[in-house]
């Protein structure tokens, strides 16, 4: 695609639409549904052309690094600023924010849950997040919450965004339909998204029941991580990302926008769709990523590089090299490492993590960590291979091996993950989790050689 985009999605007629996306990661995109929406040279001309209003939304503070600055410009039916009511605060009893200690579940421990179950209760996006874990403070913008969604129903007329942090879903069953104000990204498993902070969407079911996972990040955007000597190529490649093309609703419906403001629910009610920028152009944009196009790297001769290596996208804090958020994917590839215990090795982390199963099997443990289900390892608890897993690996025959039909992932933090309510007690906790490790022999009997 050209980066000026003339999008099939023009709804100014009630038509129906369909995706169309733009290659790359934080470019400086430009794209219009209708012809010569987009000032050509300036961000504010006297007088937007059909009408429009122009508007920016800045991702980042103006004064920024100029390499990190991000910022969108957007030519509306009618700037956002106009709602006909004052913002309400609402109850979404099962979305938490950090600071969330809960009274009577205790986080330090290895944890790990069955899927979540299907519900035929009508649930949106909304009302479907159930929050497992928070950590940092979401006042201060630092730290990370971990959510299950469970998705029965589209949004309808309804519309929000979190002004607290930028949501990355990985789907794991079903798919959705997020229709936002910078065009539309169409979601399955296999794939992940990126809703920056601020940006306005409605969330349609397109196959249902739909599972999946968010990371809510209150901190600094994700980006990509530097490769080191690796080079510039392989891991994720900016190219393939993809970002929406701009569409557009010129409805006049009566709606609800919901905001995500430290940690509360607030309501507004318009009389229109707030999707209703034309063209707009900046490197604030939402982004969708197929996973099966990341290319991973790994040992080739002997042991191990830390699991970081798998890293898809990174969130930094003040410490350099220490993330507020590092998301990392376990996926299909080739294990040819000579004499070496080749699933992770046993260990203790400053960092926390949580992960999360999309499909397969995971090679540390073969069996409990399913599809749909997660584990959480927090800060400084010690974890690794079950036995089954660790004897079978000690005494493999190390021929090349694929391993295949595997896609995990882990939500990794610098700051403790907190247990919510829902994790600890609703969600479908597995009480003999930390047994898989109990039967781990004592090889040793103080003469030399292997056991
Ligand atoms: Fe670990």
């Amino acid at each position: 695609m050209n980066d000026l985009d003339i999008s099939p999605m023009v709804q100014a007629d009630g038509g129906t639409t369909t995706p169309g996306y733009m290659p790359g990661f934080g470019n400086d995109y430009e794209t219009e549904a209708l012809p010569g929406a987009l000032p050509q040279g300036m961000n504010s001309p006297q007088k937007c052309n059909y009408g429009l209003y122009g508007e920016q939304l800045s991702g980042t503070a103006f004064t920024a690094p100029s390499h990190q600055n991000e910022r969108t410009w957007c030519y509306r039916i009618r700037p956002s600023v106009k709602h006909s009511h004052r913002y309400q605060k609402i109850d979404l009893p099962y979305w938490k924010s950090a600071p969330h200690i809960a009274p009577d579940v205790t986080s330090l421990g290895q944890y790990r849950w069955d899927p979540v179950p299907h519900t035929d209760a009508p649930l949106t996006w909304l009302t479907g997040m159930r929050t497992m874990t928070t950590a940092g403070d979401v006042n201060t913008q630092v730290g990370m919450a971990s959510h299950i969604y469970l998705v029965t129903q589209s949004m309808v007329d309804s519309y929000f965004y979190s002004a607290d942090s930028e949501l990355l879903v990985v789907p794991q069953e079903g798919r959705l339909r997020f229709c936002t104000e910078l065009g539309i990204i169409d979601l399955e498993p296999k794939e992940i998204a990126i809703l920056p902070r601020g940006l306005v969407y409605r969330v349609e079911l397109l196959d249902g029941p739909a599972r999946g996972f968010v990371c809510e990040n209150y901190g600094q955007k994700f980006e990509l991580p530097g490769r080191g000597p690796i080079g510039a190529n392989c891991m994720a490649n900016r190219r393939d990302f993809k970002a929406p093309v701009a569409a557009f609703e010129d409805r006049e419906e009566p709606s609800t926008v919901t905001i995500k403001w430290c940690g509360q629910f607030h309501e507004t009610r318009i009389g229109h769709s707030p999707l209703d920028v034309v063209a707009w152009h900046g490197n604030y944009a939402p982004v969708k990523y197929d996973m099966r196009n990341y290319c991973p790297i790994g040992a080739i001769l002997f042991d191990h590089p830390d699991p970081s290596i798998f890293t898809v996208l990174t969130a930094p804090s003040s410490s350099p090299g220490t993330a507020n958020i590092d998301f990392v994917l376990f996926r299909e590839r080739w294990m040819t490492m000579e004499n070496t215990f080749r699933p992770p090795w046993y260990h203790k982390n400053v960092m926390s993590e949580m992960m999360g199963n999309i499909y397969g099997q995971y090679d540390a443990k073969p069996q409990g960590f399913v599809a749909g289900g997660l584990s959480l390892h927090n800060m400084m608890l010690p974890h690794g291979p079950d036995r089954t897993a660790f004897e079978a690996a000690s005494n493999a025959d190390l021929k090349p091996e694929k391993l295949d039909n595997t896609m995990s992932f882990m939500f990794e933090t610098r700051f403790p993950q907190h247990l919510t309510e829902f994790a600890g007690k609703e969600a479908p906790l597995q009480d003999d989790y930390i047994d898989c490790w109990a039967n781990i022999e004592k090889k040793f009997d103080g003469t030399p050689g292997e056991k």
